[in-house]
Formats: structure tokens, C-alpha cells, sequence
């Protein structure tokens, strides 16, 4: 695996190269991002993954100092993926001056969930994107659905700018009593670890119930919320949506979307003082 830190250098050994497929990451990575790594090695002739923190997505009271930077583990399990390239530039290579121009995703799905309680994370993250792409000029770039929304907005940026770029995305892998893989993870308790697993199980037990002929969205997603209140937990959303757009489904709309897995649930909550994320498409 070649170890790249500058923009000219990589685009100088990837000038060799018809396909590249391409993973964009923050490090401390985990079997969600290597997962994406093997799923991108037989679509390109060169496999880059990038690890960059990206300071732009991350608000001023998260946690962009403490993000878990994990560089040696991160460089043995890229090479043990089939990782060709992995492309770790520094913040000065990425950002020299302020980025003054940057992506606004359009309000009807940025502004919403992740983006309505995260203000601005998806500008960051598609200024970033649009950078990385820029510098790496994939055929192909692969995204984790554990990060519905991302994807989402990902696409329709892809799609907007005519990017000729085809977008994947990556089934969410988890630990085996469900809890959804993520680098914040690290920053449970033993206790809450095991409360953890509670978010996927909320998001079950939202399906269960729209399976069994519930129509109430309502009362079926305050239900959700105060179910994990009640156990602790500090609830933004749970929230049955459209796969199509993320937006809320009219209650006409709601059997035939069932019907045609065209629905999907979201989840973020506060558990002490991680925030986790999830979904069930259904
Ligand atoms: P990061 O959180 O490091 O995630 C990198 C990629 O791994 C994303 O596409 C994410 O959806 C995917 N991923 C994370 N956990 C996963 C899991 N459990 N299963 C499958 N895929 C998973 O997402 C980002 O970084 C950043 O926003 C980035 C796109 C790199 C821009 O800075």
C-alpha cells in the first residue's frame, strides 16, 4: 500500500490508473469502513482510501480535538483490505488558505435531521467531499448507509454537478448484538455499551409496529422517544421517512410505501455524552 500525503504526488501515481474507486474516510477505522474497502476493490484498477478530519463538518462544541486518531492500526488494516492508495493529507495540503468557496446543500434535505441538529455539517462534509473528489477524480466512490443522510446528499451533489462519478452505498455493519459499528463508539462506557444496542433495537420496534397496521407517525415516533427516555437516553429523533427524499410520508402515501420498501427509519440520540446515529430501511 503507498502512502500519500500531497495532492501532486497523488495525482501523479494515479495518472497510471483508468478506474479508481475511492473511500473517503476520518480514520480509526473500523470493520464498517474496511467492509467499503473490499466492496471498492473490483470496481476500479486502484483503490484509494482517504483518512482526513475534517475540521469544516464538525461544530464548535463537538468533538474535532478528540476525535479518535488511531494512524498505525488504521495503516495495517487498510493493507490487510486490498487498500492500494491511502491518501492522509494534512490540513495545510487540504485547506492552505480558508476555504472560501464552499457547497451549500440545498435546504430541503440538508437542513433536515442530522443537518437541522448539526447545523452546517453537511456544507462541511460536501465541501470536503467536492475537495477529495477533485484530488482523487474517481470512477466510483463508496458511502455506508449507516450514514443515510450523508449518502443521500452525497448523491444528489454527484448528480447536480454532473459529476461523472457513480456513487455506492455500503450495507451498515454491526457488532453482533446489532449495534450499529461507529468511531464514537470508543467513547461509551461498559454500561452504556451495553445500552447502546437499544437505539437499533427502538428502530425494530418502530417497524414492528407500522408492520402490524399502525398509521399514527405521530404518536408512533413520540412513543419511540420516550421509550428511550425512559431508559436514559436523550432522544433528537426517531422518525419514519421516505426513502426517496427523507422526507415525512403522508398518511395516504403510508401503506403503499410499506408495501414497496419505500420507508426508512432514522435515529439519533444522546447517550451520556455520545451521540449515535442509525436507521433500518424497511
Ligand atoms: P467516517 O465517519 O469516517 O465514515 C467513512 C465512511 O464509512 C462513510 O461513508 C460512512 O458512512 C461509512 N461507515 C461508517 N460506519 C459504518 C458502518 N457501521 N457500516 C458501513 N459503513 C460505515 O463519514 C465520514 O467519515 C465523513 O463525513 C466523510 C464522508 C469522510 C467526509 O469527511
Amino acid at each position: 500500500m503507498k502512502i500519500i500525503h500531497t495532492i501532486a504526488e497523488l495525482r501523479d501515481h494515479l495518472a497510471a490508473f483508468k478506474h479508481t474507486a475511492f473511500v473517503p474516510t476520518m480514520g480509526n477505522l473500523h470493520a464498517g469502513h474496511l467492509a467499503l474497502v473490499r466492496q471498492a476493490k473490483p470496481l476500479g484498477d486502484v483503490v484509494v482510501v482517504s483518512i482526513f478530519v475534517n475540521r469544516l463538518q464538525f461544530l464548535p462544541h463537538e468533538d474535532f480535538d478528540t476525535y479518535p486518531r488511531t494512524w498505525e492500526a488504521d495503516c495495517q488494516a487498510l493493507e490487510a483490505a486490498g487498500c492500494d492508495v491511502l491518501f492522509a493529507p494534512s490540513e495545510r495540503e487540504l485547506y492552505p488558505e480558508p476555504q472560501g468557496f464552499t457547497v451549500q446543500p440545498p435546504t430541503d434535505l440538508a437542513n433536515m435531521l442530522e443537518g437541522h441538529f448539526r447545523p452546517g455539517f453537511f456544507g462541511g462534509v460536501c465541501t470536503v467531499v467536492m475537495k477529495l473528489f477533485a484530488c482523487v477524480q474517481p470512477s466510483v466512490a463508496l458511502f455506508g448507509k449507516k450514514d443515510y443522510q450523508q449518502l443521500m446528499v452525497i448523491r444528489r451533489m454527484v448528480q447536480q454537478f454532473a459529476m461523472p462519478i457513480e456513487v455506492i452505498g455500503g450495507t451498515t455493519q454491526r457488532n453482533d448484538d446489532g449495534l450499529a459499528l461507529s468511531s464514537r463508539n470508543n467513547y461509551l462506557s461498559p454500561t452504556e455499551r451495553q445500552e447502546a444496542v437499544q437505539l437499533s433495537l427502538a428502530l425494530k420496534a418502530m417497524a414492528d409496529e407500522l408492520r402490524a397496521g399502525e398509521t399514527d407517525l405521530a404518536a408512533l415516533e413520540n412513543r419511540a422517544m420516550q421509550a428511550l427516555e425512559a431508559r436514559g437516553w436523550k432522544p433528537d429523533y426517531l422518525t419514519a421517512r421516505q426513502r426517496s427524499n427523507l422526507q415525512p410520508p403522508s398518511a395516504t402515501e403510508l401503506a403503499s410505501l410499506l408495501a414497496n420498501s419505500g420507508l426508512v427509519l432514522l435515529a439519533a440520540a444522546r447517550i451520556g455524552n455520545t451521540r449515535l446515529i442509525d436507521n433500518l430501511e424497511i
